[in-house]
């Protein structure tokens, strides 16, 4: 808890710190990665820091546990402190790292804000640094210990046993320990980091979700970055999956951490589930639609999807053949463009046509077409919009805010 004349001060330079966060945020990647250019070439992501992201996910998360503090004195702000303790384990970052980020930080304050940043202005916000570091330090141990790690090394070499061409932008790696120990556990929804050595040395580390349960292994699948001109992702080209899609064709080795990642599907629990994905979103959502499938789930599961059209859904015969097994589930499958194909058999019409379990229509995806049983979970994955629109979607059918889960493959939490 804040002491009150912490919380004092900070309510009162709340509105003008989150005011200049992003200038903040920009200003101590500066000056972090000055002091310190290896975290950059192997700890953060480059691309996140070149499309200023992580800053709006750094910023967002500061504001976001002070406001908490502030409004909620004797809680803490569980979702958030694990989606980030989640993605810190999964990197390896630790406790002792911690002042190094508070120093540029602090510092970065001081330049911004300039004269109003007195003695008093800098001890309340320690405060929250250090309220908030040390409630990620706990959740960061607990989740490394329980993983296994040991001295904060979470790397493990996995050798590439076996590559599937699922789109011609997505691929699938089968990934075996190389050191012929055991599989790691994990929950379907989790993801793991990969961690490649680049042409120019750097060791750039991404997230990958479990896309599957194959035998003696785990399985991650990648979509090509391809940076082209016009595209939703007008950048240049995406370092490690295009590193990943050109140089791993099997046989290779490849770092990876332990399973980490809190979108997941709770261990008990019998109530209807909706899967709802846009691209390459699909990805954890195969992960536990194959476990569901594999338990011989009775749930009643909707999976809904969003593709450009049947060619560039990834996974497609996947989920027929998932959705088929499973003895009370449905899949409804939206694309912008293309016919569905034969094996669909499904029609063209404006109002979609049903062929056995699986729903084809045109368009973009609109979950108020559907029929939603009473007590919901639902779980999302896919660009930012498509999240936002399907979520305003399900609030309009009655889907209440806290049974809507969302996986953000990028810094987030963005909703
Ligand atoms: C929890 C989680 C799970 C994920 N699961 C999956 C998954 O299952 N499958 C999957 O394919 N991906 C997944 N991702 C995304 C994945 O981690 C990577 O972000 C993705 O592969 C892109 O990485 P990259 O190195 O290829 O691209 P990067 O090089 O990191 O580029 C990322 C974006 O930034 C843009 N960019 C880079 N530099 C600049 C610049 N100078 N100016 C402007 N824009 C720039 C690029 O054009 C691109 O659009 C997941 C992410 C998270 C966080
Ligand atoms: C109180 C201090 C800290 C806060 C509030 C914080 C906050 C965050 C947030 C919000 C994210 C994005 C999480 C997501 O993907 O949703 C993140 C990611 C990350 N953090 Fe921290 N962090 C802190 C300390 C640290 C420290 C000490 C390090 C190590 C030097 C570190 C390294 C990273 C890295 C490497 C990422 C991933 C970056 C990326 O993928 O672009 N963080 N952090």
């Amino acid at each position: 808890m804040l002491s009150p004349k912490s919380a004092e001060t900070v309510r009162a330079t709340l509105p003008a710190v989150s005011g200049a966060l992003g200038e903040i945020t920009a200003l101590f990647y500066r000056k972090l990665f000055a002091a310190h250019p290896e975290l950059l070439r192997d700890l953060f992501n480059r691309g996140n820091q070149a499309n200023g992201t992580q800053r709006q996910a750094l910023a967002g998360s500061i504001a976001g546990f002070a406001g908490h503090l502030l409004d909620h004195p004797d809680s803490r702000p569980d979702a958030l402190l694990a989606r980030i303790a989640h993605k810190h384990a999964s990197l390896g970052v630790r406790a002792d790292q911690y002042p190094i980020v508070r120093e540029h930080l602090f510092a970065a304050i001081a330049e911004v804000l300039g004269d109003a940043v007195t003695d008093d202005v800098v001890r309340a916000w320690d405060e929250v640094y250090w309220l908030m570091a040390q409630a990620l330090i706990a959740v960061e141990r607990r989740l490394m210990a329980e993983a296994g790690v040991r001295d904060g090394v979470v790397w493990r070499p996995y050798r590439v046993a076996g590559r599937i061409e699922e789109t011609d932008e997505v691929a699938t790696f089968l990934l075996r320990p190389a050191d012929g120990g055991p599989v790691p556990a994990f929950r379907p929804g989790q993801y793991v980091s990969v961690q490649v050595q680049l042409p120019d040395g750097a060791r750039q580390i991404r997230q990958y979700s479990l896309s599957g349960e194959p035998d003696g292994g785990l399985q991650i699948s990648v979509k090509r970055v391809t940076g082209r001109a016009g595209a939703p992702d007008d950048g240049p080209a995406g370092e490690v999956s295009g590193y990943l899609h050109a140089q791993v064709h099997g046989g290779e080795i490849l770092q990876v951490s332990p399973p980490f990642g809190d979108v997941v599907l709770p261990e008990e629990g019998d109530g209807p589930l909706l899967f709802a994905s846009a691209g390459i979103g699909c990805t954890p959502m195969v992960g536990m639609l194959t476990h569901l499938a594999a338990t011989g789930s009775r749930r009643r599961i909707i999976t809904a999807h969003a593709d450009h059209s049947p060619a560039t859904h990834p996974f497609r015969t996947d989920l027929h053949r998932l959705t088929g097994k499973l003895a009370h589930a449905t899949a409804e499958l939206w694309y912008e463009e293309g016919a569905p194909d034969d094996n669909e058999g499904a029609g063209q019409g404006a109002g979609g046509s049903a062929v056995d379990t699986v729903t084809v229509r045109r368009g973009l995806m609109d979950l108020t077409q559907l029929a939603l049983p009473a007590g919901t979970t639902a779980y999302l994955c896919g660009p930012v919009p498509f999240m936002k629109a399907v979520r305003t979607q399900l609030l309009e059918s009655g889907v209440p805010s806290g049974a809507i889960h969302y996986e953000v493959f990028g810094p987030g939490p963005v909703l």
